[in-house]
């Protein structure tokens, strides 16, 4: 009997990694600096003044000297996307450089000569959590409008440099993550308590802008370049059926939303005008920055790991483990770092964007951050290929909902360092990695069993999902 699939053909099957936690090599090629350096614990605690060597990301998983041989194993999965990311500090090594460092440049050429070999293409992020130090340390992170050109020139310089050779791009990773982490997505030294509503919202404007120009640039570099966006998908379910618990769930899902509207739209949608006027906030916004922001993205992508409640009681579970709020769902199970695992929420997730903005998207992050055991050469990850098998399966559904969807790349499709705990024993990937959290370790590469169960999904088109 012939098997039966949703997925459209030339459905893009593959998996995404960031710069900062595979590449290592955080000092060579004429890298500079950039915030992950000093984040040795990730989100865990506060960045240190200068790299520590307990930072694993230092060394990462060494993709930087081994990324042919990785780039081989993703090709001999099927894979017909990679999602990465360029290191913005490996091309201008300060953030505020005059002129890009050619060997960073370089080295993105021989990556894409790789992916070129095997028929992969390339979907690269520009800025995945990984701003230059010197941006956040000389000049305040993103609260600083001097970043938006500093960006805008980086990305038209990667632009000019891959225009043949690149088609689809992303300009900010998991954008609305800085509402929760200044640091994380903003470059911007100060905890959540610290920083003012004004000093947010004025560096959450900037980036926005600063997206919409790169997507002007790039579009008048290559008419044919494909921009996205990038959100954090977490759907919000009211905790109980009162009606304050459905609003605070709906108000919640707006803010988090509102950095997609102003991609999709080219506007401030009204619940932030009147969020804003509520905290006092008076941004500064240009009449060159309202016509920049008309310059909305072709297609939205996101990252879905988990869904979360929503209570107004305030003694409700809040759970750990979750940077964007919300409270422990008791009808899902929770992953071993405390994510609630709801393949169903992704379904929901894509229904949701669809029907906001009517855009084609691209799911560019899923995956079962779990702990590993290398056994005779190999990992029996069923708990991985299950989660996937599960999220896979709604996004069938989610097709035949009539969706649009692009494609989908599982997040550290090989073992990676974790960007929240800065910890490798969380692992993502279809490929083991020999690394231990004390930095010990071969390196050397294994093939998990999803390595193999993905392999087929991808022959099958999805096929062979267990439904
Ligand atoms: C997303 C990020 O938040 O989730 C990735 O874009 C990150 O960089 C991934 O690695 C998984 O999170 P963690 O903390 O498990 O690495």
């Amino acid at each position: 009997m012939t098997q039966q699939t949703a997925f459209p053909e030339g459905f893009l099957w593959g998996g995404a990694t960031a710069a900062n936690q595979l590449e290592g090599a955080y000092n060579e090629g004429g890298k500079g600096l950039s915030i992950q350096d000093v984040m040795p614990n990730g989100l865990m605690t506060p960045p240190t003044a200068e790299p520590t060597p307990d930072n694993l990301k230092l060394k990462a998983i060494d993709y930087y000297h081994r990324y042919a041989e990785d780039i081989a194993l993703f090709a001999e999965m099927g894979f017909k996307v990679y999602r990465f990311s360029i290191a913005w500090s490996r091309i201008f090594p300060n953030g505020d450089d005059a002129e890009p460092n050619e060997e960073g440049l370089a080295f993105y050429d021989r990556v894409l000569d790789e992916l070129e070999k095997y028929g992969i293409e390339p979907l690269i992020t520009l800025s995945h959590y990984e701003t230059p130090l010197n941006l956040a340390r000389s000049y305040g992170g993103w609260s600083n409008r001097k970043l938006v050109d500093f960006y805008v020139r980086y990305a038209t310089t990667v632009f000019e440099r891959y225009k043949d050779r690149v088609k689809y791009w992303l300009t900010f990773n998991e954008v609305n993550s800085i509402l929760h982490e200044p640091f994380l997505g903003g470059a911007i030294e100060k905890s959540r308590e610290e920083i003012t509503e004004q000093e947010l919202y004025q560096a959450i404007h900037h980036i926005m802008v600063a997206s919409a120009r790169a997507t002007k640039e790039g579009k008048a570099i290559n008419p044919d370049f494909q921009i996205g966006c990038m959100v954090i998908a977490i759907p919000r379910y009211p905790l109980t059926p009162k009606p304050e618990d459905a609003f605070k769930a709906l108000r919640e899902t707006q803010l988090d939303a509102f950095f997609g509207d102003i991609h999709v739209r080219g506007a401030y949608p009204n619940v932030l005008l009147r969020e804003l006027r509520e905290h006092g906030v008076e941004l500064e916004i240009t009449d060159q920055d309202l016509e920049d922001l008309k310059n909305t993205v072709d297609f939205v992508s996101f990252s879905y790991y988990m869904s979360v409640a929503e209570s107004t009681n305030p003694s409700a579970e809040t759970g750990h483990g979750n940077i964007m709020g919300g409270v422990v769902n008791p009808e899902i199970k929770q992953s071993e770092w405390g994510w609630g695992i709801d393949p169903i929420g992704l379904r929901y997730a894509l229904n949701t964007m669809w029907d906001r903005w009517q855009k084609p998207l691209f799911i560019v992050e899923n995956g079962l951050g779990a702990v590993d055991k290398l056994v005779d050469g190999t990992v029996h990850d069923d708990y991985r290929i299950a989660y996937m098998n599960d999220h896979l399966v709604q996004v069938e559904e989610a097709i035949k909902d009539g969706i649009p969807i692009m494609g989908y790349t599982s997040w550290g499709c090989i073992d990676l360092v974790s960007a929240s705990t800065a910890e490798i024993k969380k692992r993502y990937g279809f490929i083991y990695v020999d690394l231990n959290s004390d930095g010990t370790g071969s390196l050397e590469r294994y093939r998990k069993d999803s390595f193999f169960w993905y392999k087929e999904i991808i022959a099958t088109n999805g096929a062979s999902l267990k439904r």
